[in-house]
């Protein structure tokens, strides 16, 4: 029976997951973002609650509405989502998905008034943004850290070094050069790497997915 399997698979388990894009802001009317729509992270957050967890969903703007009984922090800029990962993680925490779209870099200043147009070309500073993930999973009280990867070539080789590089316990790769599939779309395919397997689930929706990928990481766990 759909869904019974999974049940109580996490239960009492505290699950903090990221969610949608972050935006980083050039000046007051614009931003520099990601594609994402978040409908992977608010799946996996209705997942784990089937599952049985107390869910907190950290999410960059989306235009999706939050799954019931789960509780939402709303954030805006990558640095926003690094200090509230760490906040909800202090407070306890079994489990990190990172499902976001972080921007890598955000404009090193953020104009105070608008920036009008002049030349013909023009630059923009960027500067590096923390990882929530990596330092989530760097913690001394690390919890099991599952990430994802977007990836438009050599998928398994860029996953499987993230997963190290970043002391991840999980990542769900997807290959976001397919069309009709991953960002955006109703619709995903991954495959999960873990030290010692890997596994591919769908194409499918991204709830199927999502709890497919809810129930391996709860055997794994
Ligand atoms: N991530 C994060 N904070 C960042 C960047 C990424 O938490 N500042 C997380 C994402 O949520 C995802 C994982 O790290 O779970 C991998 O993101 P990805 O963009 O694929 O990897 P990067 O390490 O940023 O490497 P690159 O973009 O150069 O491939
Ligand atoms: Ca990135």
């Amino acid at each position: 029976i759909e869904g019974s399997r999974s049940a109580g698979a996490l239960a009492d388990k505290r699950v903090v997951i990221t969610a949608g894009p972050t935006r980083e802001p050039i000046d007051p009317v614009r931003y520099i973002t990601n594609h994402s729509s978040g409908k992977m992270g608010y799946a996996l957050a209705a997942a784990a609650r089937d599952a049985g967890a107390q869910v907190t969903l950290i999410s960059g703007p989306v235009s999706i509405a939050p799954p019931p009984g789960v509780e939402v922090r709303n954030v805006i800029t990558a640095e926003d989502m690094l200090r509230v990962a760490s906040v909800a993680v202090d407070e306890g925490c079994d489990l990190f998905i990172a499902s976001a779209a972080v921007a890598d870099y955000r404009p090193q200043i953020c104009a105070e008034d608008k920036i009008k147009k002049s030349s013909e070309e023009m630059l923009l500073s960027l500067v590096r943004n923390p990882d929530t993930l990596a330092t989530i999973a760097g913690r001394v009280d690390a919890p099991f850290t599952v990430g994802f990867a977007a990836e438009t070539t050599d998928v398994a080789k860029y996953a499987t070094d993230k997963m190290q590089r970043k002391k991840l316990r999980m990542i769900v790769a997807n290959d976001v050069s397919v069309p009709g599939l991953g960002f955006n779309s109703e619709n995903n395919a991954v495959t999960v790497f873990w030290p010692d397997g890997q596994v591919s689930i769908g194409p499918d929706s991204k709830q199927q997915i999502a709890d497919e990928l809810i129930d391996l990481i709860s055997t794994h766990i």
